[in-house]
């Protein structure tokens, strides 16, 4: 069985809000994943459950076929890019990716070595003596992906990665990260409410609303099998559709747009 991540009727009751309503998913070992939805429809919540930073009020959660559900998560081991970075202010961008390494006590040259890779596929070799106040958004966010990369674990969590930055740096960035993604064979569950990014970086979408998965797909099959979904159609086809007549518009050539 090839699951890395199994999710068997998760629910999340907050009080009398029912946050999470019967969630059931898996996510296979090297795939790209991106949880979708409108705001307040429980991505992050989802999300939560499996870093292990919510205990859901029902269901299992499995990792490799193991009940991780009671498992904190330092025991989980899995690395987390947050939208806000999260960078620590006063360390330099080297001791910031190597502090995951330094906790674990591993040896100096090897926490080198490691960090010196994770820096350089990132692009950031140049800059390790610098403060995270001397870089750019996309440095950071490039930085706290590193710190994420050097520790090896095989799921990476990404809660809006991108949303904090401006769009030429968002479109390089995702690319960076699916590149990323390929190279290493890490599998990566991103939260997002954007539709193209989601389109573009994922193998399968699991689409959200008001607490319920209503969809798990492709974008392929998402896009395509639409119709006969009110929500779905509104959500993904109507925005998609929106989008490309706008690319279309911009492109002031004519290109048949109605
Ligand atoms: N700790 C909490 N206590 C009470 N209610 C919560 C808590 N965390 C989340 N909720 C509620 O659960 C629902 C889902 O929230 P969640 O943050 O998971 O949504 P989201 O899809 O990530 O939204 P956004 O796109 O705005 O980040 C919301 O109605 C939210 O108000
Ligand atoms: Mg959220």
């Amino acid at each position: 069985m090839s699951d890395l991540i199994r999710l068997e009727g998760i629910n999340k009751y907050f009080g009398p809000q029912h946050a999470l309503k019967d969630i059931t998913c898996r996510v296979e070992k090297g795939e790209f994943v991106s949880i979708l939805g409108p705001s307040g429809c429980g991505k992050t919540t989802l999300l939560r459950v499996l870093m292990g930073l919510e205990a859901p009020s029902s269901g299992k959660v499995y990792h490799r076929g193991e009940d991780i559900t009671r498992q904190p998560p330092d025991k989980r081991g899995f690395s987390i890019v947050f939208q806000d970075y999260a960078l620590f202010p006063h360390m330099t961008l080297y001791d910031n990716v190597a502090y995951g390494l330094k906790l674990k006590k591993m040896p100096a040259p090897e926490i080198r070595e490691r960090v010196m890779n994770s820096l350089n596929t990132l692009k950031l070799g140049k800059s390790i003596d610098k403060y995270p106040s001397q870089l750019s958004g996309g440095m950071q966010q490039r930085a706290a992906i590193a710190r994420s990369l050097v520790l090896g674990s095989d799921l990476m969590l990404l809660d809006e990665p991108f949303s904090a930055l401006d769009a030429m740096v968002k479109v390089d960035l995702s690319g960076e990260l699916k590149e990323l993604q390929r190279q290493f064979g890490i599998t990566m569950v991103m939260v997002t409410h954007d539709q193209e990014e989601a389109f573009m970086l994922s193998d399968r979408v699991f689409l959200m609303r008001q607490g319920a998965m209503v969809a798990d797909a492709t974008p392929r099959d998402l896009y395509r099998n639409a119709s006969g979904d009110p929500f779905i159609h509104t959500f993904i086809v109507d925005q998609i559709d929106k989008r490309a007549k706008y690319i279309l518009a911009l492109n002031g050539t004519g290109g048949g747009v109605s």
